[in-house]
């Protein structure tokens, strides 16, 4: 049975900690759900981690759709939050239903999430008064990058931090179900989780937060390039990797692979025939 926004809801009012992670693929999505992590984020985070761009500015609607139905194929338990890319949901309220349901519809996704507070406070009620479970996204918004002038941390000043838990109360009062809060001051973070009845998801948001969501590649260590600071590495897949393939490369040269446990025989009798 596929986990729900009412466990979710549940787990928070119990004050039971939530986990959450990005997987963009069948395969990672398995090995997260298998390893019991109940909410699982089919981030745009993938433009960067899976498709190579510099920003999750360049990602799809159908490439977003397209991993989405690849990650619940790969998962029978975790509840599957998918982001809806920049500018799929801005234009009017109309299109943003429309959007919103093919990650539902085609998708196979139990929620979606969009990033702003006030400004799309209007566009995640319409969205939930249809039916469609919506999670915020406020603090260091992606998407608006240029806007931000760089991945920058928000709500470090009175002005900004006021427009913080403005726009998390917006998000709140629009119906979503949880928020995540990217990149904001740790006691901001902890006096909006106490401020809300909705669950807080923080990344790089400090330890108060009803739950936590991180980047599945960087806390493997498969990130290329810098990863943030608020991402812990529990593991360095990127050189372990890069050691089997060595090894794999090595013994094709080498003539040692494959060798007979890795090959099938045929009687010489049948093969004299030939
Ligand atoms: O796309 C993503 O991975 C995200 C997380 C950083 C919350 O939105």
């Amino acid at each position: 049975m596929r986990i729900t926004i009412n466990t979710i809801k549940r787990m928070c009012m119990e004050g039971e900690k939530i986990v959450m992670l990005t997987a963009y693929d069948y395969l990672t999505a398995l090995l997260v759900d298998n390893a019991g992590v109940p909410m699982i984020l089919v981030g745009d985070s993938l433009a960067m981690m899976v498709l190579g761009y510099e920003t999750t500015l360049p990602v799809t609607l159908d490439e977003m759709v397209h991993h989405t139905r690849a990650v619940v194929r790969g998962t029978a338990r975790a509840l599957i939050v998918s982001d809806m890319p920049f500018m799929t949901y801005h234009i009017n309220i109309a299109t943003a239903l429309e959007n919103a349901a093919r990650f539902i519809q085609h998708g196979g996704a139990q929620a979606v999430k969009l990033e702003g507070g006030i400004t799309t406070a209007k566009t995640i009620k319409r969205i939930v008064d249809c039916g469609i479970p919506v999670m915020g996204h406020i603090g260091l918004t992606p998407q608006s990058v240029h806007q931000l002038g760089g991945f920058k941390v928000q709500g470090k000043t009175t002005h900004s931090a006021r427009q913080v838990l403005n726009d998390a109360m917006a998000v709140e009062e629009a119906g979503a179900f949880a928020i995540v809060l990217e990149c904001i001051p740790s006691p901001l973070a902890q006096l909006i989780s106490e401020r809300l009845s909705i669950p807080t998801i923080g990344i790089g948001a400090g330890p108060h937060c009803d739950g936590q969501v991180q980047v599945l590649s960087d806390i493997l260590g498969l990130s290329p390039g810098s990863v943030p600071r608020h991402a812990k590495r529990y593991t360095d897949l990127a050189q372990e990797i890069t050691t089997a393939v060595t090894a794999y490369i090595n013994d094709v040269k080498g003539g040692t692979f494959p060798d007979a446990d890795h090959s099938t025989m045929i009687d010489q009798s049948l093969l004299a025939e030939l």
